[in-house]
């Protein structure tokens, strides 16, 4: 079975990187040249997904008209006949792919934000993808897990071995290995404190689940920080269902951290075909 939707849940105010989100979302910060956003959406893409899902709220217009037709600006390029910028914007958006919007009216955390699209999932399985939390695989990391879920035809979670003192900041898994990139899941707690945290493995932003996953997020009391945690319905959801956490081949940057989003764009620009070696020469000449 195809994984054909993807949510991805943008309705967070950002304050870590105010005030360049003061008037901005967070997943329009650009990485080199992309927006946030943009890379999870390839990533998807990539994956199979056609059909985009963004939970949104205020102040986050800027990604709809980022994924929308920008009618002046084709229309000059076209006459000014920069075809390759041309076929920049228009690949932001392929044309077998949908973008669906739907507003989080309130921030209630993000298995609210997931739930929101509960209508729009029906009862198909489907991906969520933090833009935070920008991946860099090949294959795409998403692309890795859809081919597990064709295998285990069950919710498959992205996981990262993390240092013990940064259990607080993830969704932390335990359970038996199936082989060396995947674990059978029995227990997932919400950022745990280190004596508390059953393992190391951290849940990257990136999951597969299936539509059973939205009852049980329905039927959760406020978990961690008072919100309604994606953690919690998994949790749940493995009372029913088996649950497999998969150690994915690649890098994630954390651009929810400054550090992050500068690692993120120094490593992006070292790779990029056209800035890569001049940056390289740059950095080379710095006296650090
Ligand atoms: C969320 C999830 C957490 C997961 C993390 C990955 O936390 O609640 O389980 O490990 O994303 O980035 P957040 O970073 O939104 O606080």
């Amino acid at each position: 079975m195809q994984v054909r939707k993807a949510v991805f849940p943008v309705a967070g105010l950002g304050t870590r990187f105010l005030p360049a989100t003061k008037a901005q979302p967070k997943e329009m910060l650009p990485v080199v040249d992309k927006p946030l956003i943009q890379y999870a959406v390839e990533e998807a893409y990539a994956a199979g997904v056609r059909e985009m899902i963004f939970v949104t709220g205020r102040h986050k217009r800027a990604i709809e008209d980022h994924f929308d037709m920008t009618y002046e600006l084709e229309v000059a390029l076209e006459q000014s006949n920069k075809l390759e910028l041309l076929e920049v914007v228009h690949s932001v958006k392929p044309k077998d792919m949908e973008c669906i919007y739907v507003r989080q009216a309130q921030a209630l955390g993000l298995g609210h934000a997931v739930l929101c699209a509960q209508r729009l999932i029906g009862n198909e399985p489907f991906a969520v993808l933090l833009a935070d939390d920008l991946m860099i695989g090949q294959p795409p990391v998403l692309a890795q897990m859809a081919e597990q879920f064709q295998e285990w035809r069950a919710s498959i979670l992205a996981v990262q071995e993390v240092p013990v003192e940064h259990t607080r900041r993830y969704g932390i898994v335990a359970g038996t290995l199936v082989n060396d990139r995947l674990m059978d899941v029995t227990k997932i707690v919400e950022k745990p404190a280190p004596e508390q945290a059953p393992s190391r493995w951290g849940v990257a932003g990136r999951y597969i689940l299936t539509p059973g996953v939205m009852h049980e997020i329905a039927t959760q009391p406020r978990g961690v920080g008072g919100e309604i945690q994606l953690t919690d319905g998994i949790a749940a959801l493995l009372r029913r269902e088996k649950v497999f956490a998969y150690r994915y081949d690649g890098q994630r940057y954390d651009c929810g951290s400054k550090e992050g989003f500068l690692e993120a764009n120094v490593a992006l620009a070292l790779a990029h075909p056209q800035l890569g070696e001049g940056f390289r020469n740059y950095l080379r000449g710095l006296e650090l």
